[in-house]
């Protein structure tokens, strides 16, 4: 697949904390390098760097400072950039309005820049991409749920697309993950819409509903999510926690980026080293590490193991990190009991599935056994008995409630080796 001549430039525009209006912040360029490839660099504008209250996008990556900043060298482009670009939906939504018809595309066709200025303005935290430094023209759209739905659909089964309707998804798409949604707003409530899809093994919107309204009731910080029905089928609505009143915006940054690394590392991201960086840059350090490890904890008990490093996020306010609300808690497919959640939980690389493991590490948190088993216990307490009616909230028939529970739901390998404490 070709596209047309790939921009050299894009403009980074944000919102300061408290604005409604975003500001010209610097450009971003691709240089080639001698593989082929090319690597993005920032640069901040002269009036972003005059700005009184102007903040870094992200630290240490992007220091205020004149002249080309370049990505680390493990990187292509900053984190904090890349974080707020399309990722696998969002890409193949803009590989299909370029006319590939899905199943052929190689999302290296596109690059990173053309992908940062098709996407939608909507997109997570507080910055978007655009080809001017001067003029700012977001590119939103104001299409009904159903029309979303309709069109996330026909990306997916390569069915014909109406091009005003394309057109409005992949303005919905800049939001990250790979399964199909579409950002909308209903009102002042800023909402990502979570689709079903038409390949879906389980329900899996019904069992991320009923995750994370149990992830509310056991007291984990959670984004509020509501599960509709559009034209027969479900949707999860979540609550955006990076939109504040009167059109603000929140910066917030993956563990991805926080930790440094690229796509291909993300699979050596641990919670461990997310937990020693807690400890050096969160605000509310003790609580914040008991939010992870809690965190952690339910990932287990729900049998989320798709917990990986762009499934955790800090806001970030240009001094200090602080962990945003948990989100995409969603019960995966498993086959048999052992399993291993995407982070290491512990130092020495333990990731089983297990309440065990969660023991084994939890000094690293700063919680004692007593504590960390306090924390399991009240979890499993409240899922079991708040089971039936969540699973009756978001309508899960019997079949799918006995699909759920001892499987991806507190399977027993869980709890191997978690006895009685010693002490
Ligand atoms: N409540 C939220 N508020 C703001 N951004 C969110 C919220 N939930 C998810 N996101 C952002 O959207 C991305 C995709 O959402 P996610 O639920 O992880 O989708 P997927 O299931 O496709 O991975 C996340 O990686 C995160 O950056
Ligand atoms: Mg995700």
């Amino acid at each position: 697949m070709t596209t047309s001549k790939a921009p050299s430039h894009a403009y980074v525009w944000s919102w300061l904390a408290g604005q409604s209006e975003p500001i010209p912040t610097g450009v971003l360029e691709a240089i080639p390098t001698p593989g082929g490839g090319h690597v993005i660099t920032f640069a901040y504008g002269r009036s972003y760097l005059s700005t009184s209250n102007a903040i870094p996008i992200y630290l240490p990556e992007l220091p205020l400072r004149r002249g080309r900043i370049e990505p680390a060298p493990d990187l292509d482009v900053a984190g904090a950039i890349r974080d707020g670009g399309p990722d696998a939906w969002g890409q193949r939504v803009i590989l299909r309005q370029l006319g590939s018809s899905g199943r052929d595309a190689d999302p290296s066709d596109v690059p990173l820049l053309d992908y940062l200025l098709r996407s939608g303005s909507d997109r997570p935290g507080s910055l978007d991409f655009q080809v001017s430094p001067s003029t700012y023209v977001p590119r939103l759209h104001n299409t009904s749920i159903e029309d979303l739905q309709r069109a996330a659909d026909a990306i997916q089964d390569g069915t014909e697309l109406d091009a005003s309707l394309a057109e409005a998804l992949t303005a919905g798409s800049s939001v990250g993950g790979a399964r199909p949604k579409a950002t909308l707003t209903d009102g002042s409530r800023h909402l990502i819409a979570k689709f079903s899809s038409p390949t879906d093994p389980y329900p899996v919107i019904k069992a991320e509903a009923a995750a994370m309204k149990l992830a509310e009731i056991v007291g984990l910080n959670v984004a509020s999510t509501e599960l509709i029905q559009v034209s027969g089928r479900d949707v999860l609505c979540v609550e955006r926690f990076d939109r504040g009143a009167g059109g603000t915006r929140r910066g917030f940054v993956s563990a991805l980026t926080i930790l440094g690394l690229n796509e291909l590392g993300g699979r050596h991201a641990t919670y461990h080293d997310l937990a020693d960086v807690v400890r050096q840059r969160f605000v509310g350090r003790t609580q914040s590490l008991k939010e992870l490890f809690s965190r952690i904890v339910f990932n287990i008990v729900v049998g989320n193991t798709d917990d990986h490093a762009r499934n955790h996020a800090a806001f970030w306010d240009g001094e200090r990190l602080e962990l945003t609300p948990a989100y995409d808690i969603c019960p995966q497919a498993r086959i048999g009991g052992e399993q291993f959640q995407a982070m290491a939980i512990a130092p020495d690389g333990a990731r089983s599935s297990q309440f065990a493991t969660c023991i084994g590490a939890a000094h690293h948190y700063e919680l004692s056994e007593s504590n960390a088993r306090a924390i399991i216990d009240r979890q499993v307490r409240l899922v079991t008995e708040h089971w039936d009616e969540v699973a009756d909230r978001v309508g899960l028939s019997g079949a799918e409630r006995r699909g759920l529970w001892g499987h991806q739901i507190l399977n027993p390998y869980a709890t191997y080796g978690y006895g009685p404490s010693t002490h």
